[in-house]
């Protein structure tokens, strides 16, 4: 049986930076997110007696094993067959509609749409908490795109990592005004992955046990304020909270520089506006792109400013988001 998923990306508002445990990929910190409508991966999955290894797909371009890409999905069809007892191969077949891996975490909405689609594909019926769990365990940050709205991951305490998952601080209508403008700035692959970029973090800044505690602090805050819809508190902590996790790539040995000259140029817009007492906030990932962070009611205004901006190559447009969906046009 075919099945196709639909799943969105979703955005750190407190980020994750940094595994306890490698292979379980569970946090040293909580993290906070919100899912977003507007950044999608599609993902068809067939499990069949006709393929003698699992075949991957992306966006038209076949990997095989060795690479990266084809690992990662191997070894996630690999826990759900374990799970549903399971021989079979697969053929998996993807789509992002937004730049692959140039910090617009397509792992967050790849691996959430390969879970649940296999998960399916293979006759599993799981819980939302038991898919966010195996999510987490392609990429941590898929463990957030399975929840509808804003999120809250947790870091768990256990270390088989059974407690470390995503649940939902509040639903996509408690704040539909909320959005978030993707400055394009370059489409070009990163260069330090976050997976690599955060391992040698753990192991070689000396601002990690620093960061991770903050953190922590910021993610429990920021449910609050994403409960009480405090836009302003809200951007300014997912702003600090940024720029100590980028504090925290920088100062890893060697060094992690994910900024661009553009994402300072858009940085450097945002506290300007800012200073003229506007609703404007940024936040950034693994990748030079500078995402802005307003209400709905600022969209216009901002997006003619930003598109003014030199570096700018493009903007893309996104709100609060729901989690996978099952959609029945398959990719093959
Ligand atoms: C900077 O989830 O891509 O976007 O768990 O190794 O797959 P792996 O890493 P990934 O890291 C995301 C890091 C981040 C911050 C965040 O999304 O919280």
């Amino acid at each position: 049986m075919k099945v196709t998923v639909q799943a969105n990306s979703n955005i750190a508002l407190t980020k994750y930076w940094g595994k306890r445990d490698e292979k379980l990929k569970t946090p040293y910190n909580s993290n906070t997110s919100v899912t977003l409508e507007g950044l999608q991966t599609t993902t068809t999955v067939e499990f069949d007696e006709k393929y003698d290894k699992d075949v991957f797909v992306l966006d038209d371009e076949e990997f095989f094993s060795g690479s990266g890409e084809y690992d990662e999905v191997s070894e996630q069809l690999e826990i759900i067959r374990k799970k549903a007892g399971l021989k079979q191969h697969a053929k998996v077949v993807s789509k992002n509609d937004f730049p692959t891996a140039a910090g617009f975490a397509s792992s967050a909405s790849g691996l959430a749409a390969l879970t649940f689609a296999a998960a399916k594909a293979a006759g599993l019926k799981l819980s939302v908490e038991e898919l966010s769990k195996i999510s987490r365990m392609g990429s941590g940050s898929a463990s957030r795109s399975l929840i509808d709205g804003f999120a809250i991951w947790h870091k768990g305490e256990q270390a088989d990592g059974e407690d470390s998952f995503a649940e939902q601080i509040a639903p996509v209508e408690h704040w539909p005004e909320f959005r978030l403008l993707g400055c394009v700035i370059s489409k070009k692959q990163k260069k330090t992955k976050s997976r690599a970029g955060m391992a040698q973090s753990v192991k070689t800044s000396p601002i990690f046990e620093q960061w991770y505690k903050t953190a922590e602090k910021d993610a429990m805050k920021m449910v609050g304020l994403i409960k009480e819809k405090n836009f302003d508190e809200l951007g300014k902590l997912a702003q600090d909270n940024c720029v100590l996790m980028h504090a925290c790539a920088m100062t890893t040995r060697p060094s992690i520089f994910y900024w661009q000259p553009g994402t300072l140029e858009v940085i450097h817009k945002v506290l300007e506006l800012q200073d003229a007492g506007k609703q404007i906030y940024f936040t950034i990932d693994g990748g030079p792109q500078t995402k802005v962070l307003c209400l709905a009611k600022d969209v216009d205004e901002f997006k003619k400013i930003l598109s003014e901006l030199d570096s700018v190559q493009d903007i893309i447009e996104c709100k609060p988001g729901y989690g996978p969906r099952v959609i029945n046009e398959h990719l093959f």
